[in-house]
């Protein structure tokens, strides 16, 4: 066990997590952004789809439990090495870390994360934590986009997700060791499309509900 412990306390390990754990999310945001594009096609098909989602509740449970240990597990080690990388720029005479592909992506990782934690708290007291016995998902989500701050805040949170998406999944196959030379070009080029599908997508949610219908 402690060969584990030592390894989760070197960068090299805390990358891995922050690989593994990432790669995670990304599955859930794309399923979620699937299930969220019945929007599109209206209430009823929206929510039919929840009340389908619903039924299902061992797997909500265990998709639950899941999210939640992926969340701590991501936020605390990047907060370590967020932390670490901080306090090695302030030993003078370190060997600079912009040598290795440092880029304005790779520098916000800590900041756009930040604001990923702040929208996904928002976003559950939204529409998780609430009671929908008198009303239906889409009449909460019609509701909460109404107002033009919601739709300006979720729009900028999901800038954050599609440039943290962007990085992430690109960085994540170095972490992993899965960078041959080869393929990076070709990763480069999934990782931008992933990130315009992803913003695109939950980006025009909120201007469809809230200003479009
Ligand atoms: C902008 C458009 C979005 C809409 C309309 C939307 C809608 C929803 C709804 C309706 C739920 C509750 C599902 C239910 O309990 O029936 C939900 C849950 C959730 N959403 Fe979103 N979402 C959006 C974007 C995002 C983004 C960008 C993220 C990730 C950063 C995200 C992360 C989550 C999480 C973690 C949950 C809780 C899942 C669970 O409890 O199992 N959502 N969303």
């Amino acid at each position: 066990m402690n060969w584990f412990v030592d390894t989760f306390r070197t960068s090299l390990g805390k990358k891995f997590l922050m690989a593994v754990t990432g790669l995670g999310f990304i599955g859930f945001i794309i399923v979620h952004m699937m299930g969220n594009m019945t929007l599109f096609v209206g209430h009823e098909a929206f929510n039919a789809y929840v009340e389908k989602l619903h039924g299902y509740e061992a797997l909500i449970l265990v998709a639950e439990i899941g999210l939640l240990s992926l969340a701590v597990i991501h936020v605390t080690t990047g907060l370590l090495l967020f932390l670490g990388n901080r306090s090695a720029r302030n030993v003078s005479y370190t060997v600079k870390k912009s040598g290795g592909g440092r880029n304005i992506g790779s520098a916000t990782m800590p900041y756009t994360g930040f604001v990923i934690l702040l929208f996904v708290i928002l976003h559950l007291s939204n529409f998780s934590f609430v009671d929908t016995t008198d009303r239906t998902m889409y009449d909460v989500i019609t509701a909460t986009f109404s107002s033009w701050i919601y739709i300006i805040v979720y729009v900028v949170s999901v800038a954050a997700v599609a440039i943290h998406v962007r990085h992430g999944f690109w960085s994540l196959f170095q972490s992993l060791g899965l960078n041959h030379e080869k393929y990076m070009p070709a990763l480069r080029m999934i990782s931008i499309a992933l990130a315009v599908i992803v913003g695109v997508g939950f980006g025009l949610i909120p201007i469809y509900i809230g200003i479009i219908t």
